[in-house]
């Protein structure tokens, strides 16, 4: 069988390194991996090229470099990132430059890693939530929303992601110890669900987007692993972990003004999921992610595999 080149952006990383894997793993499946970075040497893409990839050296920010990445291809699954950056107009210009070097090099099908532009849910005029960068709400799903338009005309499917449950064990993120030896930790969410996701699997609801073909051209496939309260999550960690975990709801205010940065940026996020919880649970569906993904996981799921990482 004919193989077919998937270009994947960010394979060293969360979201392109599940694809990766997932289209390395399946040798059968008629697709090979290209897997684009920065850095060919690093150790993530020599694991990459040891499994059966092929390692190619891009810059996001460089559209000459990107457009020659993607020659050839099939497909390309495009992210990126905005916590490198933390701007929003920058993250615009590096989907433009995604969405340009797709369409020079003629690649047959684009899943674009996106979230919504959570400016449409206000009106302008709205100060529940502080404005950030003069122009955005929420500034890494609003300039990936903004940034759809780019992709437009293109053989594109839009992938709405979700909160990866794999932030918990991420530096800073996880539960704090008290004196009094309980996990505390606070989020503006009030006792709304979060859309949450074990980030392996969106790579392989991708690699379902593209094995599914033409049916998935011009859709918008949003996902989520299982929609979880901070107070289910913190029940359940405390039951895995065996130590005492507790969720306290702040004011949004009170969180943006923790001054950590990306401060306003979460307190924001965090605001528009409580505040917004009917359209963004809404917008993601663990069905339509199970389909794609027969193996997807539910928290406890991804708990049972991932507690050691957790440290508390
Ligand atoms: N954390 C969450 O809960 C969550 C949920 C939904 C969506 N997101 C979004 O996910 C995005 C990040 O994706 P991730 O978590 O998969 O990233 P990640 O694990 O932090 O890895 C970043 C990847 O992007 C690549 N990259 C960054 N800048 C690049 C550039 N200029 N040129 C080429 N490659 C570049 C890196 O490749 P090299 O370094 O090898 O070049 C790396 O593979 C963010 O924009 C975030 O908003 C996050």
């Amino acid at each position: 069988m004919e193989q077919r080149a998937i270009a994947v952006v960010g394979a060293t990383g969360a979201q392109g390194g599940g694809l990766a894997r997932a289209i390395l793993a399946d040798t059968a499946g008629g697709f090979t991996c290209r897997a684009i970075t920065r850095d060919p040497g690093k150790d993530a893409a020599k694991a990459l090229a040891d499994a059966g990839a092929e390692v190619v050296k891009a810059d996001v920010d460089d559209i000459e470099t990107l457009t020659k990445a993607f020659a050839g291809a099939y497909g390309a699954f495009c992210v990126t990132n905005f916590w490198e950056h933390l701007s929003g107009d920058r993250e615009k210009a590096q989907a433009k430059n995604l969405a340009d070097a797709a369409k020079a090099a003629g690649v047959q099908h684009v899943v674009w890693s996106t979230l919504e532009d959570t400016r449409k849910l206000m009106p302008p005029g709205d100060t529940r939530m502080p404005m950030l960068q003069e122009k955005y709400r929420v500034p890494h799903f609003d300039a990936k929303g903004e940034a759809d338009a780019f992709f437009a005309g293109l053989p594109v499917t839009y992938l709405i992601t979700s909160f990866y449950w794999d932030n918990i064990y991420a530096p800073g993120m996880s539960p704090k110890k008290s004196d009094d030896g309980v996990y505390r930790w606070v989020f503006p969410m009030g006792n709304k669900r979060l859309a949450g996701i074990a980030v392996e699997d969106i790579g392989k609801v991708a690699y379902g987007i593209f094995k599914a073909g033409r049916q998935y051209i011009g859709k918008t496939v949003g996902i989520t692993g299982e929609n979880l309260t901070f107070q289910e999550i913190s029940e359940k960690l405390s039951k895995a972990l065996g130590v005492p975990v507790e969720y306290t709801a702040v004011d949004a205010d009170a969180f943006r003004a923790f001054g950590f940065p990306g401060a306003d940026e979460l307190g924001n996020m965090f605001q528009m999921y409580r505040d917004f919880e009917p359209q963004v649970l809404g917008a993601r569906s663990a069905d339509v992610a199970r389909s794609l993904n027969p193996s997807l996981q539910s928290f406890d799921q991804w708990l049972g595999r991932n507690k050691a990482r957790i440290a508390l």
